[in-house]
């Protein structure tokens, strides 16, 4: 089973970034544009997960996400991916509380116990992944994109659970399935409220 580990995101935020992208995609290069309903924020990517594998994460996932609080989220800003080189993916930018690296941290290094196996420790640049270029976009390209996703992007909100997905690959692009939802009970402590406090997400 392909499995990660994603924050979900609103309804209403999801159908703003769909409504946007739908004014640009006509004049962009062509590019895998992702559904509506797949957009997300990806905290880890598993990839293949066997029983064993599964049924430790399912031990650790719980306490993982319940140490932490409801995250305070907004999308804000476009960019693309390689910075200033041609693009491989369009991404919506997250501006996150105080905790949602260290939540992050945390989440990946149990999984990784749990998959007894290295995971992806690149730098967290939290992001919704929007499109993959077909065939990488040039720099104008990458610039209507990105100003056409400039500012907020939608309400702000809070995600309280955390998810565990699973994606199976077809012709149509990637469906997903929930197999998971953990919830993110911690105190607050000096979190603060939403919006106040939210730091710049940088793409990927
Ligand atoms: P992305 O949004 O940055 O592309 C499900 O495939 C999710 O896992 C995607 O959203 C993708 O993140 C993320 N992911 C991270 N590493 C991946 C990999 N090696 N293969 C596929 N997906 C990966």
């Amino acid at each position: 089973m392909r499995l990660f580990v994603a924050l979900e995101v609103p309804e209403p935020q999801r159908l703003e970034v769909t409504r946007r992208r739908r004014v640009l995609e006509g004049a962009l290069p062509p590019a895998s544009w992702v559904r509506q309903e797949n957009l997300h924020l990806t905290l880890v990517f598993l990839g293949e997960v066997n029983d064993r594998e599964r049924s430790r994460l399912d031990q650790v996932l719980p306490e993982a996400f319940a140490a932490f609080p409801p995250q305070p989220l907004a999308l804000a800003g476009g960019g693309t991916f390689p910075p200033s080189r041609p693009a491989r993916v369009a991404w919506v930018g997250l501006e996150h509380g105080p905790r949602l690296p260290a939540m992050r941290e945390r989440v990946r290094a149990l999984a990784q116990e749990a998959a007894a196996r290295p995971l992806d420790d690149r730098p967290f640049h939290p992001h919704l992944t929007v499109a993959r270029c077909r065939r990488p976009w040039g720099r104008s390209a990458a610039e209507s994109f990105a100003a056409g996703f400039a500012g907020p992007v939608g309400e702000p909100f809070v995600a309280a659970e955390g998810l565990l997905l699973a994606s199976r690959l077809g012709p149509g692009g990637p469906r997903y399935r929930v197999e998971g939802r953990f919830a993110l009970t911690g105190s607050a402590g000096e979190v603060p409220a939403v919006p106040a406090g939210l730091s710049r997400g940088e793409g990927p």
